[in-house]
C-alpha cells in the first residue's frame, strides 16, 4: 500500500532528512511485536524482537514505581513504549504515555500503531528532539530510551537500517548522552529509566560522565539480542532522604556532549520540532 505523508505548510524551510521524509512514497509493512500488530515502512528502523525485554523490563519496574505517566525516548514508531503501556494496562496499573521521536514518518506510524493499539489511556505522540521534548516541570514515573547507538563508522555494517535511525556520532553515545540529560532532569524520584546501547562497554564509557544525578542499578544482556539494557535511578544526595531530593535547575542551552550527563534544556522560543541532529 502506498501513502504519503502529510505536505509541509508553506514557507517552511525542512530539514533535509525532514523533506526526504515528506517526498518519498511509502510501503507499508506489518510487524507481529509481542501483543501489538506494529505499522511500518522501510524508511524507519524495523522492530526488532529482542527489544520486548525492554518493555517487559520496564512493565516490571513500573510495578513498583511511584504513579505518573511513562515516556519512550527515541521511539520510532513506538512499538516498545506501546508494548511496555500495554503490560502496565495488563497487570492492573494503566498509565498515560508519551512517545518521542524526531522523525516525521516514525511518528506517524507510532501515531498509526497507537490508534490501533487502543491503550484505554492517553497516548501522545511527541514530533521533537530529544533535547526540547519536555516543558521544565514534566516528570516521568518510568523512562525508556532507545536511541540510535552505532558509532559513525560502523553504520555501513548496517545498510538496511536509516542512518538517522541508528548513528549515534563518534563513539556512537551522542543521542544516549542526551536521552541521559532528559532522564536526570524529568525522572521521578522512585522511578526507573531503562536504556538500550548497543555494547557493556558503551555502557563502561558513559558511567564516569554521570554527574551526581544518576547511577546505573542493573544491566541486563538478553542472549541473541545485538544490544544491551541500562537500569538507571536517581540518586538522592548522601545528606537528604530521596523525597526531599529535587531536580537541579537546568542549565544553559547548548551542546551537551562534552560535559557531564545532567540536566537537559528546553526553550520554548527554540522548540524546534524537525528532524534529528545526527
Ligand atoms: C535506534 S532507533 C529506535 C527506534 C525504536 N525505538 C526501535 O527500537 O525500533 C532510534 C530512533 O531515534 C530517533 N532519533 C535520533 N536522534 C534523535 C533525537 N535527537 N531526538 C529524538 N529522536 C531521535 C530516530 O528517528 C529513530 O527513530
Amino acid at each position: 500500500m502506498l501513502d504519503y505523508p502529510k505536505s509541509p505548510p508553506e514557507n517552511v524551510t525542512l530539514h533535509p532528512c525532514r523533506a526526504r521524509a515528506i517526498r518519498t512514497p511509502v510501503r507499508k509493512r506489518w510487524a507481529r511485536f509481542g501483543p501489538l500488530t506494529i505499522e511500518f515502512s522501510d524508511e524507519v528502523l524495523q522492530p526488532r524482537p529482542w527489544t520486548l525485554e525492554q518493555a517487559r523490563w520496564a512493565a516490571e519496574l513500573a510495578d513498583t514505581a511511584p504513579d505518573g505517566r511513562i515516556v519512550e525516548l527515541c521511539c520510532g514508531v513506538g512499538q516498545i513504549g506501546l508494548a511496555f503501556g500495554r503490560m502496565c494496562v495488563d497487570r492492573g496499573r494503566p498509565r498515560d504515555l508519551v512517545l518521542v521521536d524526531a522523525d516525521t514518518q516514525a511518528c506517524g506510524f507510532a501515531r498509526a500503531n497507537a490508534a490501533r493499539t487502543a491503550l484505554g489511556t492517553d497516548v501522545e505522540v511527541r514530533e521533537s528532539l530529544v533535547q526540547k521534548a519536555f516543558r521544565p516541570d514534566e516528570t516521568f514515573s518510568v523512562m525508556v530510551a532507545d536511541p540510535p547507538w552505532v558509532p559513525s563508522g560502523s553504520t555501513g555494517r548496517y545498510p538496511e537500517d536509516p542512518l538517522w535511525a541508528i548513528d549515534g556520532g563518534p563513539d556512537g553515545l551522542d543521542i544516549a548522552r542526551s536521552c541521559l540529560a532528559s532522564v536526570a532532569r524529568h525522572l521521578q524520584p522512585g522511578g526507573s529509566a531503562v536504556l538500550q546501547l548497543g555494547t557493556d562497554a558503551q555502557i563502561n564509557a558513559l558511567i564516569p560522565e554521570l554527574d551526581e544525578t544518576l547511577e546505573v542499578a542493573e544491566r541486563r544482556s538478553i542472549p541473541g539480542a545485538n544490544g544491551i539494557l541500562v537500569r538507571l535511578v536517581l540518586r538522592p544526595p548522601a545528606d537528604q532522604g530521596p523525597h526531599s531530593w529535587q531536580a537541579p535547575e537546568a542549565g544553559p542551552p547548548g551542546d551537551n556532549r562534552s560535559r557531564p550527563i545532567g540536566p537537559s534544556t528546553f526553550d520554548d522560543e527554540e522548540a524546534d520540532t524537525t528532524c534529528t541532529d545526527h
